[in-house]
């Protein structure tokens, strides 16, 4: 234990020596003071998901969106720029947006009536001459993010002006995110609202599963397999290799095809492949989509993607590849809200969207298989996170898969960039380097002190 009075800070620093041996202190995925330092110290400074472009495609369209548990509005605005406004009036603070989704020009304050245009300017005071004469309302337009960001159509926002720019942020994260965003000509887009689920769960429970946990696939998920949810063997998901980036992001990928076997990009078979032509994969980008039979990983905090083939019903609909992304909006130490984001390439058929929606719906949905096996685990992590046990006797998780000689998984050579372990996914690499990410931003205080 540290000898740093604050016990908090004693907590986050016990992170950051426990974890060079592999272990984890138990209390930080429920204790109401990380939880409230992660808010400040993490996502006021990470780059953090706000939606696709493809959620606002007309001027006017927007979508609240959340960084940590603050609420920006995603918007596109007259001049078709995007825009994320904060969600609070300059009077008095009080929300101006009240819906989740809609396309308007302006936004209007329920309190006094301080309208702002869609761009965050604010253009309408009631009473203006008698109440505010004088006042520049050019100084009092909705705050906006420090820096917004695209990358292939995924917009990503940050709090802090001091943050790197976005590519260097992604590091070689970017390199295989861009080999699935990269892969059609035209990209994607969104297929419907993201399905919404609450969880009684920490966020980190879900960000560090999906960060390298292939490892619990074929146990908890064995059913999954056993009634054809998942269309292939267990064997492929813990075929390839575990990737870690700068930045405390991952890239689990199932390369198991050699080059001159048939492709596999990521599932989609030859009836997708005229809409690839043309696309501007590097060759390395091309060569491991091709081997690649599925993908997961997590963006640094709380955004997860993958592309993994799912049937909602085996005996009757084939397989179809899912692009998902998908974040864990923390609502509170002991709550988190998954958006769960699927996407269709553009230019597929209605049916083959609303099949790709079916699909997504009975792995990631509420109302799905796959993600109710796992909210299970991850309600009783948290719950034992926060136990007066727990507490009192610094119980330690064990993050030992392929360290020092644990496991006989261990770094190897890799095609792509970034830190691959293989080429079996029997290592908690991903996840170590996820930790030592949040303890490089929480044992650092903020400008402001926090
Ligand atoms: S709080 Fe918005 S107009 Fe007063
Ligand atoms: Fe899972």
């Amino acid at each position: 234990m540290s000898a740093i009075a604050d016990p908090v800070e004693a907590l986050i620093e016990d992170v950051g020596s426990a974890m060079e041996d592999g272990l984890l202190p138990a209390q930080v995925f429920n204790d109401p003071k990380v939880h409230q330092l992660e808010l400040e110290r993490i996502f006021a400074r990470a780059w953090v998901f706000v939606g696709h472009e493809s959620e606002v495609p007309q001027p006017g369209d927007y979508c609240l969106r959340y960084i940590g548990e603050d609420t920006f509005i995603f918007v596109r605005d007259e001049d078709g720029q995007i825009q994320v406004l904060f969600d609070g009036c300059r009077h008095r603070g009080v929300q101006v947006c009240r819906a989740e989704r809609g396309n308007a020009s302006h936004f209007r304050c329920s309190y006094h009536g301080w309208t702002y245009r869609n761009n965050g300017e604010l253009i309408g005071v009631p009473g203006y001459r008698k109440a505010y004469k004088g006042l520049n309302k050019s100084e009092w337009g909705l705050l906006k993010a420090a820096k917004v960001e695209s990358f292939m159509g995924i917009v990503f926002a940050t709090l802090d002006e001091e943050a790197p720019p976005l590519d260097e942020y992604l590091s070689s994260a970017g390199f295989y995110l861009g080999s699935i965003w990269g892969l059609f000509k035209d990209g994607y887009e969104v297929i419907c609202e993201p399905h919404r689920i609450l969880m009684p769960v920490n966020w980190k429970t879900a960000a560090d599963n999906f960060t390298g946990d292939g490892y619990h696939t074929m146990y908890l998920h064995k059913s999954q397999f056993d009634i054809g949810v998942f269309d292939f063997p267990v064997s492929v998901v813990m075929a390839g290799y575990q990737i870690h980036h700068q930045y405390g992001h991952s890239t689990c990928t199932a390369v198991i095809g050699g080059d001159d076997d048939p492709p596999f990009y990521y599932g989609f078979g030859p009836e997708y492949h005229s809409l690839m032509e043309g696309n501007e994969l590097s060759e390395m980008q091309e060569r491991i989509a091709r081997r690649t039979a599925l993908v997961i990983g997590n963006i640094f905090p709380n955004l997860s993607y993958g592309v993994v083939m799912t049937t909602p019903d085996s005996k009757n609909e084939p397989a179809v590849p899912v692009v998902a992304l998908r974040q864990w909006r923390p609502r509170g130490p002991a709550m988190t809200e998954a958006l769960n984001f699927a996407f269709a390439p553009r230019g597929v058929s209605a049916e083959v969207k609303a099949a790709m929606q079916r699909s997504s719906l009975v792995s990631a949905g509420s109302s799905g298989t796959i993600e109710q096996d796992d909210t299970e685990p991850w309600t009783s992590m948290t719950k034992a996170a926060g136990s007066t046990f727990v507490r009192k006797v610094g119980m330690k998780l064990n993050y030992q898969m392929a360290l020092n000689g644990i496991g006989t998984i261990g770094e190897v050579e890799f095609p792509g960039p970034g830190t691959a372990y293989g080429p079996e996914r029997y290592a908690e690499n991903p996840q170590r380097n996820l930790w030592a990410q949040w303890y490089e931003y929480m044992s650092q205080r903020t400008s402001n002190g926090a």
